[in-house]
């Protein structure tokens, strides 16, 4: 079969491009350990109120670890307000009552889904003193624009 000159080129330039995409997304998945969520956990979103294994707020899990529990509802977040000590690493386990909410702490790389039924894990340092705000970023109703919630690192 006879290709022209020009369709070999663009052939070469899209192999290519499929080569470099597949070479970047290999060194990301099996180099660097980037992975869709595994293993996540379960939970009833239908009986969270009462799951004492998911009470909202803040526990020391370590000597400078804390683990706060967060459930997101239309349209606030439980605890309101949460307050951690600058520098510790913090975990944030949550999950969602009814429809599925974002958890996005601007200027930070804090920014997840919370899906009802399951449990969201996100773990950062807030290493600099002051409010944050906790935003949620996806679209679940009429009173989104108002879903918010504050990080005091102390
Ligand atoms: Cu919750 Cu938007």
């Amino acid at each position: 079969m006879h290709f022209p000159r020009y369709e070999k080129i663009w052939l070469a330039i899209g192999g290519g491009a499929l080569a470099v995409f597949l070479i970047v997304l290999g060194i990301y998945g099996f180099g660097m350990g980037f992975n869709t969520p595994h293993d996540t956990q379960t939970v009833d979103a239908q009986t969270i109120s009462q799951n004492p294994n998911f009470q909202p707020g803040v526990k020391q899990t370590g000597p400078n670890r804390y683990e706060v529990t967060i459930v997101a509802r239309t349209f606030s977040f439980a605890p309101a307000v949460i307050q951690v000590p600058a520098g510790a690493e913090v975990t944030f386990r949550m999950t969602s009552a009814d429809v599925v909410h974002g958890f996005e702490i601007p200027q930070t790389n804090v920014n997840v889904m919370v899906v009802p039924g399951q449990v969201t894990t996100i773990t950062h340092t807030f290493e600099k003193p002051g409010n944050y705000l906790i935003l949620c970023n996806e679209y679940c109703g009429t009173g989104h624009q108002l879903m918010q919630a504050q990080l005091q690192v102390q």
